[in-house]
């Protein structure tokens, strides 16, 4: 199969999959309205997929995973048109509790650990929703993702490496047993090694019937993992498309992604870029 043909097959299947998150002309604003962080931003997760959410610095997209997970307000946010569904209901008033209830989990940007608890007490805090067997389920599943964590379940959080560390949000947003997961930056400063760790656990967590919505500044990592991918400047959506057609575009290639060109075959340009 060359590769316009696997592009046009990824974005059928693509449609054909129930869309598990539907955002639709969302705007979004800060302190009281005075300033505008999203302008009419349009997107879908679909069940089962991987999507990428790309974009420079202040693009918008962190305040975007706020408004899915319920923590505009906050941070003094507020939604001022459109719709968040989820699982078709529109949920852009219920509470991030509420929310989280429904299966939308969080790994926040910068890491956001409590350093003087341990690793497992750490991990016991991000399934505060679930009963007492829930979280010991919880705990071996998201050990057995991370053996590292399992290892030094009893150490300080504050004393783990960059990435044990990145691992550990990550691990903490999974105790909840989410069917929607968004994670903002996980790779941030970490080494390449690290950083293909991480993607090949997104694709784990992927596997094991969790859909993702991935926030990456690192674009060579994201669309290694992604199926799709979303390129948001200056608080709206300028791209969206297949990776593969994201990556064969050369024009988006060097304006937004700032990444070589691919080395593997061309021909995904009549992918669902638009
Ligand atoms: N709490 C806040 N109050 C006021 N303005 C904010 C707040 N949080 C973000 N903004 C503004 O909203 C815009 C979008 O910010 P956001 O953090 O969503 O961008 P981002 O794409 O995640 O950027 P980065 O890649 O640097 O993390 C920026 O102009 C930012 O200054
Ligand atoms: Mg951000």
């Amino acid at each position: 199969m060359n590769g316009e043909t696997m592009s046009a097959r990824q974005n059928a299947d693509r449609l054909q999959a129930p869309a598990l998150l539907s955002v639709q002309d969302l705007s979004v604003t800060y302190s009281s309205g005075s300033i505008s962080a999203l302008e009419s931003v349009s997107l879908t997760v679909h069940e089962g997929e991987i999507v990428a959410l790309l974009g420079v610095n202040g693009a918008g997209k962190t305040t975007l995973l706020r408004a899915i997970s319920g923590l505009l307000g906050l941070h003094g946010g507020a939604i001022r048109a459109g719709s968040i569904r989820y699982r078709s209901a529109d949920i852009s008033s219920s509470s991030s509790w509420s929310r989280v209830r429904q299966g939308i989990s969080i790994s926040l940007e910068g890491r956001r650990i409590f350093g003087d608890l341990s690793v497992v007490d750490n991990l016991k805090a991000g399934g505060y929703t679930t009963s007492r067997a829930g979280t010991a389920k919880a705990l071996e599943q998201v050990m057995e993702l991370f053996p590292v964590l399992g290892r030094k379940r009893d150490l300080a959080a504050g004393l783990l490496s960059g990435g044990e560390q990145q691992m550990l949000a990550v691990g903490r947003a999974l105790m909840q047993g989410p069917r929607l997961l968004l994670l903002d930056e996980p790779s941030l400063g970490l080494a390449p090694l690290i950083v293909k760790q991480i993607m090949e656990i997104v694709r784990d967590i992927n596997a094991g019937g969790c859909s993702v919505l991935l926030i990456e500044q690192n674009v060579t990592a994201a669309l290694s993992v992604a199926n799709y991918a979303y390129v948001l400047d200056s608080r709206r959506v300028e791209h969206h498309g297949s990776a593969a057609a994201l990556l064969a575009d050369d024009t988006l290639r060097d304006l937004y992604l700032g990444v070589a060109a691919p080395t593997a075959p061309r021909g995904a340009e009549n992918g669902a870029l638009r």
